[in-house]
This record gives structure tokens, C-alpha cells and sequence, in this order.
């Protein structure tokens, strides 16, 4: 078998049919399940075995959180599917709906049995609009076929699953954002604790995982919790999605085993565009710290190697930097991304992504001063740990970290006027949106 869990129907035509979803085993595991040959217990033990780490950006381990869920507690409890996958380079979210939707059902179905929820929802991405079709079909012929609703094959099983539509916010991404917005509040974060596992959607016992987590969950409880982790590597079980962008000859999704050394995965991405040199990457979407070149070819794509490096393996979204890009103007177009985001909630986050986007630019206007860059360290400490959610963190790292490793660019910046690598200038814009 191929090292495919998430992408395994993908070589199939129609892979996102259910036709297809069951020629490689699917639905399998939940017939399982209705027919009583499976048990929230093993269900858990298996995951806890597999090593599955949260794909949505902290890897927290899977089978431990649903544990959390007290499934025996009479009452709604919840499942919720984070498809909002909002991180700036991030795209293989968007691959699974659109072409393996039935596995993301199962794997929802098995998470309401485990965890003793009725109800799952779907929170998808506002502008996921082809994804968001793929699996309402997929949800009908799942339902058609009987395998979903109330007392499923007479087995006094319910399961109804829902996709709900976002509309458009990158903090709704946040688990406890989300849940307000579902509930059809602001999407702010709630404080933590408590965490959603005891009071989340409607104040009940509520499970949130991304979609890759999730998908996961058939092909693991199908081949085992051994096979699973033997795809990657030890406290790094099973294969990841990196969506690999940027400077490569052919940006993509690729699903491998974690612990590829990064200089296989460069080269799955057909090496660095028109054979250009390797400056730096975002190894883990764009709240991830950056890596110098040779920082990264030093990494293999794993939670422990990325996190060893002083970043994170976060989303999965691998951004390539050739010897061409400015960091300073890198760094500018994701503050005004961070700036455009903030919920507005906590002062720190409100203020200062505002505030670092504007003294970016100012610089690239040719308007920096001696003493920004510290300045700019400052404003990015006081945000850091001082907010309800890691948002903050998610503008503040950026910022400390292309800092950190290209001063040099930024200085030449303030005192030259102009970028040390493009030698461009950019118009002052106080609001670029
Ligand atoms: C600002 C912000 C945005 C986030 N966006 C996403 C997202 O788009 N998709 C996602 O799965 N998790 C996102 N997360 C992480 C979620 O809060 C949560 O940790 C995740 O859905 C848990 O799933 P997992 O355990 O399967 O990784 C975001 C977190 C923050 C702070």
C-alpha cells in the first residue's frame, strides 16, 4: 500500500464517490461499529497506539484528547470538525473535502460513537465552495445508503452530521472562536479554561479536531495503530500533508510519512524554481517562525525535528524563500495580514499587529529609523503570552524570528532606503486593504 492515508482514494477515478471510498476499505471500520465489533475503548487504545497528533497546527495527541470527552455523562455532547483552514499556505483541507470526503464522514461517525455525541459539525472555510458541495453529496449518499440518522440499521445508534459554511475570518479558525460562531455569535476566542472537552458548543462536552485528524481515523483503526506509526516515526506517527509553495518548480500537496528529511520533500517539489538558491522557509504556515536555508535542509518533517529547530511543524504549509525575496517585504505582507485579522478582543492583539504592520511599512517607504527593528522586538514581547488566544504569538513570532535572522536586511533597509536584496522602495500606504 501506498504511504496514502488521508489522499488514498486519490488515484481513483471519481476518488471523492462513495464507490470509490469503499474500493479501498472505507466504511469498513463503521460497519464494524454497527454491527458491535468495535469498541470506544479500543477505538481510543488504537489511536493512543498510532501516535496521531493533531494536524491543525499544535499536534496535540489525538487519542488522548478524545479521551478528555466524558463520554458517560448523560447529555448533548459534540463533535467538531475545524475545516475553516485559514493559515495563509495552507491548501490540504481543502484537497480532502474536495476529493475524499467520505473518509472525513467516517471518520466523523466513528468520532460520535467514541465520544457518545449525536451531532457532528462541519465548520468549512467561507470561500470553500466546491469542498463545501463535495461533501454535502457525500453526506447524502452516506444517509442514502442508510449509513447515517436516527437508530442507524436498527442499532439504536444516532449520528447526524452537518457542514456549516464560515464566512470569511481567519480567527474563526481557533477552536473556541469557532464554537462561538457556530452558535451564531462573534467569532472571538473564548478564555480557557475550561476547554471545550467539558463545556464547549452550548456549554456541552465537545471534541474539535482538523479535518486531517479526523480523516485519519478509518485508515488507522482499519490497518492498526502499529502500521500507522510505522509510516513516520516514533511520538511522530503516520503521514502529514505538506503543502509545499513558494520558490519550487511544482508547489503542491504531497502526503508522506513524517520524518522525510526536508531536502526529499524540496525534491518532490521539483527542487527550487529556475535552480535559484535556497534562502529561508516557513516550515509550518505563516505563524510559524522562519528557518534559514540551512537550518531547514538540516530538518526532517516531523513535530520533534521542526520544533527542535525553534519552529513549528504547525499546519503542514512549507513556504520556499529563494535567494530573490526581501525579507523585510515578506515579513510586511503577512503583518498586514495579521493587522486585517485581529479579532480586536485583547488590547495587546488589537494594538500591536496594527502597530507592526505600520512600522514595517514604514520602513519599506524608506521611512524606517535607527531604532525600529528594537523597537519592533519590544512591541512583538508585549503581545507575546499576553493574549486569550495565540494569535498573538501567530504575528509576534514572525516578527521577532526574520528579525532575529535577517537584521542585516532590515537595517540596510532603514539606513540605505531601500531593500539591500530588490533595491526597491514602496509608497507609504496606511491601510493597504
Ligand atoms: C488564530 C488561530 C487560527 C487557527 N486556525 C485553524 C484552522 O484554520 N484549522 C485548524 O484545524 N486549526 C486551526 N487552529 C487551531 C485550533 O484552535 C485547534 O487547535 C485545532 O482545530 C485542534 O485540532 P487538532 O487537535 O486536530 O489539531 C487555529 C488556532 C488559532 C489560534
Amino acid at each position: 500500500m501506498a504511504n496514502e492515508v488521508c489522499f488514498r482514494t486519490r488515484h481513483l477515478k471519481e476518488p471523492w464517490s462513495m464507490a470509490s471510498y469503499e474500493s479501498v476499505g472505507g466504511y469498513k471500520m463503521w460497519r464494524d461499529i454497527l454491527t458491535g465489533k468495535l469498541k470506544p475503548e479500543t477505538i481510543i487504545e488504537t489511536l493512543k497506539a498510532s501516535g496521531l497528533r493533531g494536524r491543525g497546527g499544535a499536534g496535540f495527541p489525538t487519542g488522548l484528547k478524545w479521551s478528555f470527552v466524558p463520554r458517560n455523562v448523560p447529555g448533548d455532547k459534540y463533535v467538531v470538525c475545524n475545516s475553516d483552514e485559514g493559515e495563509p499556505g495552507t491548501c490540504k483541507d481543502r484537497d480532502i473535502l474536495t476529493y475524499n470526503p467520505h473518509q472525513l464522514v467516517e471518520g466523523l461517525a466513528i468520532a460520535c460513537f467514541t465520544m457518545g455525541a449525536e451531532r457532528a459539525y462541519n465548520y468549512i472555510r467561507g470561500e470553500f465552495w466546491l469542498p463545501f458541495q463535495r461533501m454535502e453529496a457525500a453526506l447524502k449518499e452516506a444517509y442514502d445508503a442508510g449509513l447515517l440518522g436516527k437508530d442507524i440499521q436498527s442499532t439504536g445508534i444516532n449520528v447526524d452530521i452537518f457542514n456549516h459554511l464560515g464566512a470569511g475570518a481567519y480567527i474563526c479558525g481557533e477552536e473556541t472562536a469557532l464554537l462561538n460562531s457556530l452558535e451564531g455569535k462573534k467569532g472571538q476566542p473564548r478564555f480557557k479554561p475550561p476547554f471545550p472537552a467539558n463545556c464547549g458548543l452550548y456549554g456541552k462536552p465537545t471534541n474539535v479536531n482538523n479535518t486531517e485528524t479526523y480523516a485519519s481515523v478509518p485508515a488507522i483503526l482499519q490497518h492498526g495503530g502499529e502500521w500507522f506509526l510505522k509510516l513516520g516515526k516514533e511520538n511522530n506517527g503516520g503521514t502529514k500533508i505538506f503543502c509545499v509553495t513558494g520558490d519550487v518548480e511544482q508547489p503542491a500537496n504531497f502526503e508522506v510519512g513524517l520524518g522525510l528529511p526536508f531536502p526529499e520533500l524540496l525534491e518532490m517539489a521539483g527542487g527550487m524554481r529556475n535552480g535559484r538558491k535556497l534562502k529561508a522557509v516557513i516550515p509550518g504556515g505563516s505563524s510559524a517562525k522562519i528557518l534559514t536555508g540551512e537550518e531547514m535542509m538540516a530538518c526532517t518533517m516531523d513535530y520533534d525535528s521542526i520544533g527542535n529547530a525553534g519552529s513549528m511543524l504547525g499546519s503542514g504549509a512549507v513556504v520556499v524563500l529563494d535567494e530573490t525575496r526581501c525579507m523585510v517585504e515578506v515579513l510586511s505582507r503577512l503583518l498586514d495580514f495579521y493587522d486585517e485579522e485581529s479579532c480586536g478582543q485583547c488590547t495587546p492583539c488589537r494594538e500591536g499587529s496594527g502597530w507592526v504592520a505600520r512600522m514595517v511599512r514604514k520602513i519599506m517607504a524608506g521611512q524606517g529609523e535607527t531604532g525600529d527593528c528594537d523597537k519592533l522586538l519590544d512591541v512583538a514581547g508585549k503581545v507575546e503570552g499576553h493574549t486569550i488566544c495565540v494569535f498573538g504569538e501567530a504575528f509576534a513570532w514572525p516578527t521577532q524570528s526574520y528579525i532575529l535572522k535577517f537584521r542585516q536586511e532590515f537595517e540596510y533597509f532603514i539606513q540605505h532606503k531601500k531593500s539591500m536584496v530588490t533595491g526597491k522602495t514602496f509608497a507609504f500606504h496606511h491601510h493597504p486593504h
